[in-house]
């Protein structure tokens, strides 16, 4: 595709040669996304990074990739807090906004919100989740964590075993991703969930259609047994009709220490896109986790800066241009930053 002045909306967009460019883009800004080195191949640039849903590190990854690209972040938080509380429509807030900045960000509660957003403007809009729908950037840099983790390339993924664990139904990270992997060539892909709570048909046809693997199951003691990545997911109480339908599914997979010991392989991956339900009677991917090395979940979160700067230069025509004011950073940056890290 052509990535200046596009949109980047839903995986469906994507042929097997974009993710190599978007991966190879990546790789290129890693010595910025890891404060090596600073360049301001945006400066003058203006992100508008909007979110009318709850949001920590997408908006803040968005945000800050920009930032390390040299540009300037604008951002809105919540419907209470734009005039979309007061009956703007969707359309009228893009062309406004549009008018502002040089891309915009958005996350909307609505699936297919983003997509009427960005008809309505040729400045080109990522779609940073919308409600149930996709979360594209997501799967990128779940992807590229998945390439690194396992030391493989992207042409060397066939036969990679990755089994999605929880709410299949409602979460838009496991829809692209699982969009995103079937366009490689042999993956064996497991689904793990309640009945209820299973991958959409259309997207287990779709992997299958393509010649994948597919399993489909409510075992996860078995469905993580003989895999390469174990992906959980949150619950995703926000998008059930009423709390008590929810809760019927809250804590129905833990995945600790003990469990992960007794059954996985070893050195099997653990991924999740995080936020991680950690209170009492949820707690899918336990903190007692933490200390394992293969516990990949915050080099997951670290990933998002490369994939995300990538994208902005992609779309705004600089992805060749970055190297040009690059100088070393000066400040402190200490070798490793959580407490945990092993990497
Ligand atoms: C996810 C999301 O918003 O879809 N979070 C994220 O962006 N990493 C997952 C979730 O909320 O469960």
């Amino acid at each position: 595709m052509e990535f200046r002045g596009s949109h980047i909306l839903s995986i469906d967009q994507f042929s097997r040669s974009d993710i190599d460019v978007i991966f190879r883009t990546a790789r290129e800004m890693e010595p910025y996304a890891r404060r090596q080195k600073i360049t301001r191949v945006l400066e003058g640039a203006t992100l508008g990074n909007l979110f009318f849903e709850p949001s920590t590190r997408s908006r803040i990854s968005f945000g800050a990739a920009f930032d390390r690209l040299g540009g300037a972040v604008r951002d809105t938080v919540g419907f209470q807090f734009s005039s979309m509380s007061k009956g703007e429509s969707v359309y009228d807030t893009s062309r406004v906004v549009g008018g502002y900045v040089d891309v915009m960000v958005m996350r909307h509660p609505v699936e297919g919100a983003v997509r009427e957003f960005a008809e309505a403007t040729h400045i080109p809009v990522i779609n940073g989740g919308d409600g149930p729908g996709e979360h594209p950037t997501q799967a990128l840099l779940d992807l590229y964590t998945i390439r690194k983790e396992l030391g493989r390339d992207l042409n060397q993924l066939d036969r990679t075993r990755v089994a999605m664990v929880g709410d299949l139904r409602y979460g838009r990270t496991v829809h692209s991703l699982t969009k995103l992997l079937s366009l490689f060539e042999n993956i064996d892909f497991v689904f793990i969930a309640p009945q209820e709570l299973q991958m959409p048909e259309a997207l287990v046809e779709q992997a299958r259609n393509r010649g994948h693997a597919v399993v489909q199951t409510t075992d996860m003691h078995e469905g993580i047994s003989d895999v390469d990545v174990v992906y959980v997911t949150r619950l995703q109480q926000e998008r059930f009709t009423t709390e008590e339908e929810a809760g019927k599914f809250l804590g129905y997979y833990v995945l600790n220490n003990a469990i992960y010991e007794k059954y996985c392989k070893p050195g099997t991956i653990l991924m999740h896109p995080l936020p991680r339900d950690s209170r009492h009677g949820a707690r899918e991917l336990d903190e007692d986790l933490n200390h394992r090395p293969e516990l990949a979940i915050f080099r997951q979160t670290d990933n998002g800066i490369p994939i995300r700067m990538a994208l902005f230069a992609l779309v705004l025509g600089v992805a060749d241009r970055v190297h040009e004011t690059a100088r070393d950073a000066p400040w402190y940056v200490p070798e490793k930053i959580g407490v945990h890290d092993t990497k």
